[in-house]
């Protein structure tokens, strides 16, 4: 209800109570209850006993109505489950991921203004207050399991491009899934799945942009090698309109995804490659490979050539 009030007083300066009430076929009070919730969660609204209520002033909150009002995707972002504060949006996605029967569809979002227990990769946890975005896609892609790696690839270059369209800055991947700026992060993406065999069940795509977040409320031991935007380009950024154009980057890459024309997104991550050519060292759990990294190949693995030249081809690992 709140949301079609929203949209009648967007569209013109002042709308009275009555045509309110009128129009939503509900009270004058309860119009009035409605204009109390919008300006308790940061519209400013002012009225006027002859005119009625007058919209100036919309708070850059991650909102379902601002998100959606001129949100150009099919799918990703048609429903939206909106939350102040919650663990994490990875954990409630993954459980709304399994009622795929009752309505959950693909391109459902969980987004959230702060989470208490972001996850990052490697159960490593992800620092998450106000002024960053923090969401989670759910996905059911007719695909085969391997193709994990290839959504986390184009995850990254969806942000990319988002950050670059709203700032102008050139963000950098680093394999296989951390963008930089500055050699310092600034977004994170945790890809989780629930896959048989051959078939995946659900995906859920997380990402964690640190948008309008000031450098000295990171925490200490992250605060060196991690950066905000706001901190980059000296004011704070439209929050709504970055999590829109994400959506739209991300949903266009997808698509081509599923069409299986992976390679054609994997030239524009070359593009922003951090780690290509470079001489890095690959944590893989059980040991370090060192080398360099000399290609990603058609599965999104990255592939190492050794100092006695062999090479090495890496799905998973985090490079240190
Ligand atoms: C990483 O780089 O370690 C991945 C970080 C992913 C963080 C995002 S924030 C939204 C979503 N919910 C979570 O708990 N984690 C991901």
């Amino acid at each position: 209800m709140a949301n079609d009030i929203l949209k009648f007083l967007r569209e013109k300066e002042y709308v009275s109570g009555e045509v309110l009430a009128r129009k939503l076929k509900i009270s004058r009070v309860a119009v009035w209850k409605q204009i109390q919730k919008l300006k308790d969660i940061g519209y400013k609204i002012i009225s006027d006993q002859n005119l009625g209520y007058c919209l100036v002033f919309r708070p850059d909150l991650l909102l379902p109505q601002e998100i959606q009002r001129g949100l150009s995707t099919n799918y990703i972002g048609k429903e939206i489950f909106y939350f102040p504060e919650l663990k994490s949006t990875n954990i409630i996605a993954k459980e709304k991921a399994l009622h795929r029967a009752e309505g959950i569809d693909e391109g459902t979002l969980i987004i959230a203004e702060r989470q208490s227990a972001g996850k990052g990769r490697l159960g490593r946890e992800w620092f998450s207050p106000v002024g960053g975005i923090w969401l989670s896609i759910i996905l059911y892609p007719q695909l085969s399991p391997s193709y994990i790696s290839r959504i986390t690839l184009m995850t990254a270059v969806a942000a990319v491009k988002a950050i670059k369209i709203c700032t102008q800055i050139k963000p950098q991947i680093k394999w296989p899934n951390d963008i930089l700026i500055n050699e310092k992060k600034v977004c994170g993406i945790l890809t989780e799945m629930s896959a048989e065999l051959d078939i995946i069940n659900w995906v859920v795509v997380g990402i964690g942009i640190n948008a309008n977040i000031d450098l000295r409320d990171f925490p200490k031991d992250i605060r060196e090698k991690t950066i905000s935007l706001k901190e980059i380009s000296g004011k704070e950024i439209s929050r709504v309109k970055l999590a829109q154009a994400f959506l739209q980057e991300f949903e266009k890459y997808y698509k081509i995804l599923k069409r299986r024309e992976f390679s054609s997104i994997l030239k524009e991550w070359k593009l922003y490659s951090h780690t290509l050519g470079r001489k890095i060292r690959v944590d893989m759990g059980e040991k370090i490979i060192t080398g360099e990294a000399v290609d990603i190949n058609e599965e999104g693995a990255l592939i190492l050539k050794k100092e006695d030249d062999e090479l090495v081809e890496i799905i998973s690992g985090t490079i240190i």
